[in-house]
């Protein structure tokens, strides 16, 4: 599913005097089965777009055209309970908005709510606490007595169970264990590649936007200020350090080497191996 958004503003209690423009001139197309990682400041409107990709937030101004729907500013809008089936989000600490006395009623809830039968949401509810990598006698427990890991894979498992096209993840992992976030992106990647899900990534690892991602959006104090390959987002490294954003590591070390041994590089390496290869080359040549 496609997702577009046109011109998009968003104004935070519009016409109060607490308003706060926390969006404006956002363009942005998400293709169907990417893997997009948006990446800016805390405060530069990552959240905000992300509550449009699903309609929880309509745009003050401009239109959001999901598959086949248009939400268009200042326009009533009914059933928006098909988008939100379409379009999961796993919100920032998902794990707060765990209630119920059971992880299995609680992963039911969303597919109940879209109107799936109560024996289908409990097959549901085993598949996905299966693929966040969780026993299924985690079922009968109560998402109070589990440790802050498996609360974070309840509550994923709680999104999935809802068999979304489109995932829109915030900062999934924030607050995890290495060990934790690797198994938890590496599951989503998974999803992504074997059923094709859209995934949406807000992170502030830039290791992870590399690695994942097939496109990067950079937010900017309410803009998208640049789109495109990790390849061509990590090009040009010393304008994301002036922005105050950080690069991937292997990036770091050749701007290093390039201006400590004047070594220079035709391409940034998002990984090790590639790193290592990039640096026989440059030596090889002897342009240092
Ligand atoms: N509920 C709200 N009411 C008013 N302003 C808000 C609200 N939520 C966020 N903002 C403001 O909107 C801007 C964008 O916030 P947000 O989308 O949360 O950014 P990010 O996720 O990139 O940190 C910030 O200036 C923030 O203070
Ligand atoms: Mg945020």
């Amino acid at each position: 599913m496609r997702i577009t958004l046109e011109d998009v503003e968003y104004r935070y209690q519009a016409n109060t005097p607490f308003e706060h423009l926390a969006l404006y001139d956002v363009n942005l197309s998400i293709d169907s089965g990417s893997y997009t990682a948006i990446i800016g400041h805390t405060g530069s409107g990552k959240s905000t777009l992300l509550q449009h990709l699903n309609a929880l937030l309509k745009p003050t101004k401009g239109r959001i055209i999901i598959g086949d729907r248009t939400i268009e500013a200042g326009r009533k809008e009914k059933q928006l309970r098909s988008i939100r089936q379409k379009v999961g989000i796993v919100f920032q600490f998902p794990e707060h908005q765990l209630f119920d006395e059971t992880v299995e009623k609680d992963i039911c809830f969303g597919p109940m709510n879209f109107g799936v039968s109560e024996a289908d949401a409990k097959v549901l509810a085993r598949k996905a606490i299966q693929h966040v990598g969780l026993a299924e006698d985690i079922l009968e427990k109560s998402p109070f007595d589990l440790s802050g890991g498996q609360m974070r894979r309840v509550a994923i498992a709680g999104v999935l169970a809802m068999e979304p096209d489109v995932l829109v993840l915030d900062e999934p992992t924030a607050g995890l264990d290495p060990r934790g976030r690797k198994e938890i992106m590496d599951m989503f990647y998974d999803l992504h590649k074997k059923r094709g899900i859209s995934t949406i990534l807000v992170t502030h690892s830039m290791e992870d936007a590399a690695k994942y991602a097939d496109e990067i959006v950079i937010m900017h104090q309410g803009s998208v200020f640049k789109k495109g390959s990790p390849q061509e987002i990590f090009s040009d490294p010393v304008q994301l350090l002036e922005l105050g954003l950080d690069v991937p590591d292997t990036v770091r070390f050749q701007l290093k080497l390039q201006k400590e041994l004047g070594i220079r590089f035709d391409k940034p390496c998002l990984n090790i191996d590639d790193l290592a290869i990039e640096i026989d080359k440059a030596m090889k040549r002897g342009n240092r």
